[in-house]
């Protein structure tokens, strides 16, 4: 998308930079981009995994698709083009997380290489932590915990992800879970131990 905007005037170099303010929260920020089906439990590992942080005296912020589409997104709904403006606002409002120092956990189906393509690019590749949450299709049917399975089956949903739309598996994830083999705990713990040296202070 171009700017449309003219005479601006960007106030970047004047503003307190992301290094201080990573030092002043004693952590480096990182986007945990978590990839999955709907119900493959993106957010409950993410729940879990920021009260793991917490504890550990990270500062974190969950952004998680069924939230941010009742407020910032509203206007979006599952086409392509709707899905790929969605996952570009995203990505932009985790840069500011980023450039804040916060640790940003976010929760998304992004289903495409291309849309998380995207997302990476503007996050950057430094920060851009990509975790594959696989549950199969019929693991997620079984589960079924919004209905909507159920929905998408009776052909009350369109553009279903997994069902009438795509979803491509990550090919280079950070880390890939997969939700049918262990508990919550566990899964939460994997993370836990892969991200916590990256998120660190030295
Ligand atoms: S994304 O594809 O644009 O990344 P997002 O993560 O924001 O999707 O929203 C997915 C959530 O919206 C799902 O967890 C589910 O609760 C709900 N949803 C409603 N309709 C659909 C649909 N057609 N495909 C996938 N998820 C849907």
């Amino acid at each position: 998308m171009t700017t449309k905007a003219t005479n601006i005037h960007p106030v970047f170099d004047r503003i307190i930079g992301r290094d201080e303010k990573e030092q002043f929260l004693n952590q480096r920020a990182r986007v945990i981009w978590m990839t999955g089906l709907s119900g493959s439990g993106k957010t409950t590992i993410a729940i879990g995994l920021e009260k793991e942080l917490q504890k550990r005296g990270f500062l974190t912020q969950i952004l998680d698709g069924d939230n941010i589409r009742t407020g910032i997104n509203k206007n979006l709904g599952f086409s392509d083009e709707d899905r790929t403006e969605n996952i570009r606002r995203i990505a932009e409002v985790s840069k500011l997380f980023v450039n804040c120092g916060i640790i940003t956990i976010n929760c998304f189906v992004s289903p495409t290489l291309a849309i998380r393509e995207q997302a990476k690019e503007i996050i950057g590749d430094d920060d851009f932590r990509e975790v594959y949450v696989n549950a199969s299709y019929e693991e997620c049917e079984k589960r079924d915990v919004k209905g909507l399975y159920k929905k998408a089956r009776n052909g009350e949903i369109k553009n279903f992800t997994g069902l009438d739309a795509p979803f491509e598996a990550p090919e280079n994830a950070f880390l890939e879970i997969k939700t049918a083999d262990l508990s919550i705990e566990e899964s939460v713990r994997c993370l836990v131990d892969a991200i916590l040296s990256d998120i660190s202070q030295a």
